[in-house]
């Protein structure tokens, strides 16, 4: 819905002299794809961005302005844009075949990775992205256990698919969106991530739920975080009671530990799913886990123990290409500090942030873990101060965001050379630098100036 009050903005007429290539690419691609968009998220008032190339942790746009970028392809890029090793993975992938329609060793290598970094990865299958990851590990939890019903939480992002597509940012009465079957949405549990009493009943109050699913760091990477007592005690509940722990790590396998989240915890699930760092850049999911429920795909395990197989296709599973650049990265993951080093560089940038918002008396905070940031921009008027704001002090209901201002900052921090998502989150890669740090703080000082001369700070 595009946002009246911007209309008369000077930091919407500022972004709009400044990108101006960016304008009329937007008018064009609006005659080809709904809104102008080939992806939500990229939704922005008045126009995105139109990029014309990328290097390490920057990118130019249309019209030559460059960019300090958190966008992170979306988090796959761990080490940001045309990483070396992964360019000559691909580059030398390309010359040998793009898709052999048969077995390869690349496709070995990757899943052995996987097992080896993933502690709860017993075995392994490759899915096309992270939707449909979530999608597998749904159909696993069900023909495993022989129940009906997925518990998620809400405000979890899980993807596009149809289980998942009403209580993240609406329907958080659990209502199907248009074009999901009413049938789907009945079979869906939402749970607030926030109450483990709560969540506990659901989960002891009947004997159809066949997995819980959760983003296990919180919604949105931890923008709403959920605590490391409430995902232990979760665990325990699921174990109870034979329902199924899914972890979706699509963003935090790799990111917040390399071993995920589920190492940070020291907690095994049943299953989870992967995307993003995973396949180093280019498209790619997988399921992993527990081998009994992952042996449900097997053709000789299923016909030994008289159990019909899950059928499960997909023409870009563990492609060679994808496989390439998802090795590449794996063994970077493993091999070197690159998971750490995108964290040191995320805390010092949260500080020198802060620094910023308190010198400049704005009661906000850059908040968050691991190798994201979140801003907390206090629609509901806390005195806080940004240097030791603590994100678990804070209720759920806290973090709500009013769009007037937060368009207005994004907007702000666009024009002066710095690109995150519409939610306000950075994900920090293992190449962004200290001059990125320090120029990034400038753009947040820059885009508060341009606020307050609007009136809205
Ligand atoms: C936590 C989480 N799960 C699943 C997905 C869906 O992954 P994909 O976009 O690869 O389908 C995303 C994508 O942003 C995600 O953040």
């Amino acid at each position: 819905m595009p946002d009246s009050t911007l209309t008369n903005s000077r930091i919407v007429a500022a972004y709009r002299e400044k990108t101006p290539g960016s304008g009329k690419f937007a008018e064009r691609a609006r005659s080809v794809f709904p809104s102008g968009l080939t992806h939500d998220s990229r939704q922005l008032d008045p126009y995105c961005l139109y990029v014309d190339r990328a290097q390490g942790s920057r990118k130019w746009d249309v019209d030559g302005n460059e960019y300090v970028d958190y966008f992170g392809g979306h988090g796959a890029l761990m080490m940001g844009h045309n990483y070396p090793d992964i360019v000559e993975a691909v580059d030398k992938q390309v010359h040998s075949g793009t898709h052999y329609g048969s077995g390869h060793e690349l496709e070995i290598r990757w899943g052995e990775l996987v097992k080896k970094l993933i502690p709860s990865a017993e075995k392994v299958r490759f899915t096309g992205s992270g939707t449909e990851s979530n999608l597998m590990a749904f159909r696993l939890a069900r023909a495993f256990t022989g129940r009906n019903k997925i518990v998620r939480f809400l405000g979890h992002f899980h993807g596009w698919q149809d289980h998942v597509a009403f209580g993240v940012g609406n329907h958080f009465d659990g209502t199907p969106t248009p074009g999901v079957l009413s049938g789907i949405a009945e079979n869906i549990i939402l749970a607030p991530s926030d109450d483990i009493a709560e969540t506990t009943r659901i989960l002891e109050s009947g004997d159809d739920i066949a997995a819980v699913i959760l983003e296990p760091t919180g919604s949105g990477f931890g923008q709403v975080p959920v605590t490391a007592e409430f995902v232990t005690e979760l665990r325990k509940v699921t174990e109870a009671q034979g329902i199924l722990l899914i972890f979706d790590e699509v963003v935090a396998g790799f990111r917040a530990s390399k071993g995920g989240a589920q190492q940070v915890f020291g907690l095994k699930p049943d299953l989870t799913s992967l995307a993003k760092i995973l396949a180093g850049g280019l498209p790619g999911g997988a399921v992993c886990g527990r081998a009994d429920i992952l042996d449900l795909l097997d053709f000789e395990v299923t016909a030994a123990k008289g159990l019909e197989k899950i059928g499960h296709q997909g023409t870009f599973n563990a492609n060679p290409m994808s496989a390439a650049a998802g090795v590449t990265m794996l063994n970077i993951v493993d091999t070197t500090d690159a998971t750490a080093k995108a964290i040191a560089t995320a805390q010092k940038l949260r500080k020198e942030i802060n620094a910023v918002f308190k010198d400049e008396g704005v009661p906000w905070a850059a908040y968050g873990q691991f190798s994201e940031i979140h801003f907390f921009t206090n629609a509901v008027g806390m005195e806080i101060d940004p240097t030791t704001f603590d994100l678990f002090a804070m209720k759920h209901s806290d973090f709500k965001a009013d769009k007037t201002v937060t368009t207005r900052f994004r907007l702000g921090l666009m024009i002066n050379g710095m690109d995150l998502n519409g939610k306000l989150a950075c994900k920090v890669s293992a190449v962004h630098t200290d001059q990125d740090v320090a120029d990034s703080a400038d753009s947040v000082r820059k885009s508060v100036h341009m606020l307050k001369a609007e009136g809205v700070l």
